[in-house]
């Protein structure tokens, strides 16, 4: 869906009560592999909030879209509907930041289905979007244009919903990255489930760190997450890539992220692991998620067994449930955190889904909805033709996938 004046008018007047400060794309930009610029979170991931090969990207940091994301929070407000199952949103301010974060997504391409990640949930579903490698031009655009803005990048992360290694030119995007950017704290992720040559490109090409996603200690626990994997495949490229490291006197840092689920989280297996990485000669995190079949092992028991330092979340403490359930139950594990319940069933496509909760705010506001469309659009028009509000209803109501375009409304088929 493409988010537009209009729509972020519908917002502002709509909008509800928030109980965060900011989000994580107060002061970011997600570069998305198909050129879109979107929020890197999952619930913003498919609404455009512009297109970096016809936009400026340093102007749209202060676009009104941007500028209306903050002022929202600011205000106490989240900005729009879908933000309320967000889980970016940060119970401070971010705009105090003196930097800003590049998120960029080189390829929406994987060799791997892991379970809860919106990439496998796209391909599973009906409507599968294209897959897309981000072509290596609009990227330099890209970092040019926040070059010339002066943005202070504090942080280059590449990454997204997809194998960033399935581009061909990412050694080069990093190389460019770094040029561009010297000071810079720039990573990659990868599933590391790669020929060990592919390692060897990757070793001293300007990376600050390389994030490996190992998330077990043999294929048996390793491969209920991270399905079509192959562990000791990601293993050898890990011994590769650690040793080119060293032969070439790279500054990368190579770090194993095991994300913990409670398929992998026992202490035979968590000890397994830490022997494993001192062995290659790697530093080991242990990542707490709050995705389905989460580990249920509270940080404070971990941080014993493993030291604080090695214990990491993204997320903002109010999503975690810090205490957690005396006995849990399967149920708990696939809740994310204690105050939301997010909807992770695409199964019937993604698209169908969001269609879902425009259906169901619809039911309840159509009419204000409808008159609001009515003062700004003055009409309906799809594929050329003009449409009675009746019409627009009952298309609401069955439409398969709705996308708002300025001037009229229109339904990809
Ligand atoms: C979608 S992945 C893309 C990068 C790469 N393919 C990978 O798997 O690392 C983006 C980030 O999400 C993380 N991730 C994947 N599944 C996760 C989960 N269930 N909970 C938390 N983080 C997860 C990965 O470790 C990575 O840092
Ligand atoms: S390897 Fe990364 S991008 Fe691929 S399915 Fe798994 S989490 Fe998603």
């Amino acid at each position: 869906m493409i988010i537009d004046e209009s729509y972020i008018a519908y917002h502002r007047h709509n909008a509800k009560k928030s109980q965060f400060q900011s989000c994580s794309m107060c002061q970011a930009v997600f570069l998305k592999s198909n050129c879109k610029l979107t929020c890197w979170c999952n619930e913003g991931y498919s609404y455009e909030l512009g297109d970096f090969q016809k936009q400026h990207v340093g102007e749209f940091l202060n676009s009104p879209i941007i500028s209306y994301i903050r002022e929202s929070f600011q205000n106490g407000l989240e900005p729009f509907g879908y933000c309320e199952r967000c889980i970016a949103k940060l119970s401070f301010e971010s705009q105090h930041k003196q930097f800003i974060v590049v998120d960029v997504e080189p390829s929406n391409i994987c060799n791997l289905f892991c379970n809860d990640c919106i990439c496998t949930a796209e391909r599973l579903s009906e409507n599968t979007p294209k897959r897309t490698l981000l072509p290596y031009k609009y990227f330099k655009k890209a970092l040019k244009e926040l070059r010339e803005s002066q943005f202070n990048v504090g942080y280059i992360a590449f990454c997204g919903n997809g194998e960033p290694v399935f581009n061909p030119h990412l050694p080069d995007m990093i190389r460019f990255a770094r040029k561009h950017f010297p000071e810079s704290f720039i990573t990659l992720d990868t599933n590391a489930n790669f020929k060990p040559k592919i390692g060897k490109l990757l070793a001293n090409c300007g990376l600050t760190q390389i994030n490996l996603a190992l998330d077990g200690v043999a294929q048996q626990s390793y491969e209920k997450y991270r399905k079509k994997g192959d562990f000791n495949k990601s293993m050898r490229f890990t011994e590769v890539l650690v040793s080119e490291i060293r032969a070439t006197k790279s500054v990368t840092k190579p770090l194993w992220k095991y994300i913990l689920f409670n398929h992998n989280d026992s202490n035979t297996q968590i000890t397994k692991a830490l022997c494993m990485a001192d062995d290659i000669g790697i530093d080991i995190i242990f990542h707490l998620t709050i995705s389905n079949n989460k580990s249920l092992r509270k940080p404070y028991e971990l941080a014993e067994l493993v030291g604080k330092d090695r214990i990491s979340y993204y997320i903002d403490s109010k999503y975690l449930d810090k205490k957690g359930p005396e006995n849990p139950t399967p149920e708990h594990r696939n809740l994310r955190g204690n105050i939301m319940k997010i909807n992770t069933n695409y199964k019937t496509g993604h698209e169908k889904m969001r269609f879902e909760e425009i259906k169901a705010n619809l039911r309840h506001e159509h009419n204000d909805t409808l008159r609001h469309w009515q003062q700004i659009r003055k009409r309906y028009v799809y594929k050329g033709r003009k449409y009675s509000d009746q019409e627009v209803i009952d298309w609401f109501m069955s439409a398969p996938f709705m996308e708002v375009k300025t001037g009229a409304y229109e339904v990809s088929d």
